[in-house]
């Protein structure tokens, strides 16, 4: 049986539905156990650890889906990987972040730890870093076909994003295959664009032209801010366009469609798929 943890979210749920449509014996672990995702869903909450050993009870694989608050998430995800342990598991498979031991990733601490932890545990595991996903774009192509511009701070950055999809058809693939144990996947799209590349694959589905305005860093977390986004967010989401700028999300090892079998799904794709709606 597979403990899919986090499965409310938007990976969870895709996860959730791959592994029934493949027949697998799956539970949902969520905050809410009232909620319907067609499974047997058990209340695992981050933050309380007396909820996630009865949630984990009898799985013989658990997927950790990383928490969503980041500060918070080396004791959540310690409690998980505790509780694992207790539980026997036989399988723990983490959704942890690009290169997250070496990378100067602004957001990579809290995953080198989890990976530590989940080391130090000694249960076989598997860690899915997963590279940035198309859907994090979503605002910034609607944008760029409503006004003709996109702004960042990412100069000619590469990011080899992937749609959330692929990544769940790769957790799912982990979970029902064999010979994971001990892997670490570096799971990219295909493709690594820049982000006057985005601008123009806007323009061309918009049918206008869309044009990449790159800012100074404290000057794009101004932007933001004007914008509405709270000063922390504007801070955070800033120094991730830096680390795009110094190509720390550029690699495309092809291990994600190794594992899927089948090329990442292109952010055309994506950019097609949202202008339409
Ligand atoms: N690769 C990327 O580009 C990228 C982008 C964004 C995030 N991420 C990471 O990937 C994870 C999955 O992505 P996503 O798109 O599915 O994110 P999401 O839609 O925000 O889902 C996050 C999930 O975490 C659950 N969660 C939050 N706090 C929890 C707690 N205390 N106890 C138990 N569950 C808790 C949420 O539960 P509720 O439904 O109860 O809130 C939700 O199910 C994120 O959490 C984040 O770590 C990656």
């Amino acid at each position: 049986m597979i403990v899919v943890t986090g499965a409310t979210g938007q990976l969870g749920r895709l996860v959730v539905d791959g592994l029934r449509a493949k027949g697998a014996n799956v539970v949902a672990g969520a905050r809410d156990k009232n909620a319907d995702l067609g499974v047997e869903v058990r209340e695992l909450d981050y933050d309380r650890p007396e909820t996630i050993g009865p949630a984990l009870a009898g799985a013989d694989q658990v997927l950790l889906i990383s928490g969503n608050e980041p500060g918070k998430r080396v004791p959540q995800h310690t409690a998980v990987v505790d509780a694992a342990k207790l539980a026997g598991v036989r399988h723990l498979v983490y959704t942890s972040a690009p290169l997250a031991d070496t990378t100067p990733l602004v957001l990579a601490p809290e995953h080198k730890a989890t990976e530590e932890a989940i080391r130090a545990s000694g249960l076989p595991f598997t860690f899915l870093r997963n590279g940035w996903y198309h859907e994090n774009y979503l605002d910034t192509i609607r944008q760029g076909a409503d006004t003709g511009e996109i702004v960042g701070a990412a100069g000619g950055g590469r990011v080899a994003s992937a749609a959330r999809q692929d990544f769940a058809d790769a957790a799912v693939a982990v979970l029902t295959g064999t010979g994971h144990e001990n892997a670490v996947y570096e799971l990219t799209g295909d493709t690594a664009w820049t982000f006057p590349e985005l601008a123009a694959e806007i323009g061309d589905v918009a049918g206008r032209p869309v044009a990449y305005r790159d800012l100074p860093a404290a000057e794009f977390r101004q932007f933001l801010i004007d914008q509405g986004t709270p000063a922390e967010v504007a801070g955070f989401v800033a120094a991730l366009e830096q680390n795009i700028a110094d190509g720390t999300l550029a690699h495309t090892p092809g291990d994600l469609r190794t594992l899927i079998g089948r090329p990442t799904t292109p952010i055309a794709d994506t950019i097609k798929a949202v202008l339409a709606a």
